[in-house]
């Protein structure tokens, strides 16, 4: 059977591209773990940093072992005064996911070469990658609001110094926990579009900088990382609870997608939206209410109840944009926060990529034509 016999499956939906012992989820039931720990424990029990050591080493680290890993962490979170000066140069009308991408290559170039075959190599590259890009996104914010760059506080851990170094204070305890669980909740998610795109540039023996600046350009687009941000401003056009049904009624009618609905896997409600609706609540309650809340609420029943027998249930960027914004987080950094968090994911994922790397190079059935003619150009019709 040649390659043109074959039938193609498109977006290579349900074909595994690769062995991993990361994560794991179960679509029906709505379960994902991390190194075989439930999400929801991992959100109760453990914190974003002890998350990034538990997916780039396979377990839980020891108190020895993660206090010496945040020291590296807090070692590696400041950025050159050419990388801050860059950044500080990048047109502030474009989008922050781009500036993220730049800041990925800067680092790289900044940092030593790497054996990509090298263990204790790559754990030094993840852990500069990790620390910095919290960084990179602040930096950009910043600048981008004409505010001067704040640096990192040695003293805190990577989601309160997010905050700190995107506002200029140090964040009360609520908003800095309820980002640690939102980065943790990313942190990864199997074999999704970024974690393909970074294991297919990882295949190439390219630098980590490299395998995150292309991951985080698949995670911008709409259909994956970017509905948070979308989320949001279709929770605005709605205006209120009361829109939903009308509204509802003109998007399906239309066949349009509704954002912060529907998984390639879950085909029930996804297991980190239920945690993030909880923090929702948690931060209404603590920090005021939240208009566009009870309009997500609104959509959530108008949808499961006119789509959930399609298996079209919320997922996790229906309510993270909802928490960003009550932080006071701008919508077009929804996405950079969703990356800051993933770039764990994509990196253990590089690491196992690398330990029984082949090249990824797929196939393709041709549809084109064999033996054109080629007319001389001023012969052309
Ligand atoms: N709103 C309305 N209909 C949806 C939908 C949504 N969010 N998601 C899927 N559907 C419908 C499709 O229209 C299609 O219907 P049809 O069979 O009548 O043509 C069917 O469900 C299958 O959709 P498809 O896009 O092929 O499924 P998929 O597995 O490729 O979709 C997503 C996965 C994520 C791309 C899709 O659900 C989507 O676009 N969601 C909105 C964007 C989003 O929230 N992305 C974040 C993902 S974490």
């Amino acid at each position: 059977m040649t390659v043109q016999d074959k039938e193609l499956v498109p977006g290579l939906a349900g074909i595994p591209a690769a062995e991993s012992s990361i994560s794991y989820i179960d679509g029906q039931a709505g379960i994902l773990e991390y190194r075989g720990h439930r999400i929801e424990t991992l959100a109760e029990k453990s914190n974003f940093e002890e998350t990034c050591w538990l997916l780039l080493y396979g377990s839980l680290p020891t108190r020895a072992e993660l206090d010496g890993f945040r020291k590296q962490l807090s070692g590696y979170r400041a950025l050159s005064p050419v990388t801050v000066d860059v950044l500080g140069r990048l047109p502030k009308h474009g989008h922050p996911m781009a500036a993220l991408q730049a800041g990925f290559a800067l680092l790289g170039m900044e940092s030593p070469d790497i054996d990509v075959h090298d263990r204790a190599q790559r754990e030094d590259a993840c852990l500069r990658l990790i620390a910095a890009a919290p960084t990179l996104v602040a930096a950009y914010a910043r600048s981008r609001a004409g505010k001067a760059f704040v640096a990192p506080d040695p003293q805190l851990d990577t989601a309160a110094n997010f905050l700190h170094m995107l506002n200029g204070e140090k964040p009360d305890e609520l908003s800095a926990h309820v980002l640690d669980v939102c980065l943790l909740l990313h942190a990864d998610h199997t074999m999704n579009a970024s974690t393909f795109a970074a294991r297919v540039v990882a295949s190439t023996e390219a630098d980590p900088y490299s395998v995150c600046a292309a991951a985080s350009g698949a995670l911008k687009g709409p259909l994956h990382g970017g509905a948070n941000e979308r989320v949001l401003q279709q929770l605005e056009v709605i205006g209120s609870a009361g829109a939903v049904p009308a509204w509802l009624d003109k998007v399906t009618a239309e066949k349009g997608k509704i954002m912060g609905f529907g998984h390639r896997v879950y085909k029930t409600k996804d297991p980190r939206a239920k945690k993030l609706q909880v923090l929702v609540r948690e931060v209404r309650e603590k920090l005021g209410s939240t208009p566009v809340y009870d309009t997500a609420l609104a959509l959530e029943d108008a949808v499961v109840a006119k789509l959930g027998g399609k298996g079209i249930h919320p997922n996790v960027d229906f309510f993270s944009g909802i928490v960003y914004e009550k932080l006071g987080i701008p919508t077009d950094f929804f996405t950079p926060i969703f990356a800051i968090a993933r770039v764990s994911g994509w990196l253990a994922h590089w690491c196992e990529q690398m330990e029984d790397n082949k090249l990824f190079r797929p196939a393709q059935i041709f549809t084109g034509s064999h033996d054109a003619v080629y007319v001389e150009i001023d012969k052309r019709g």
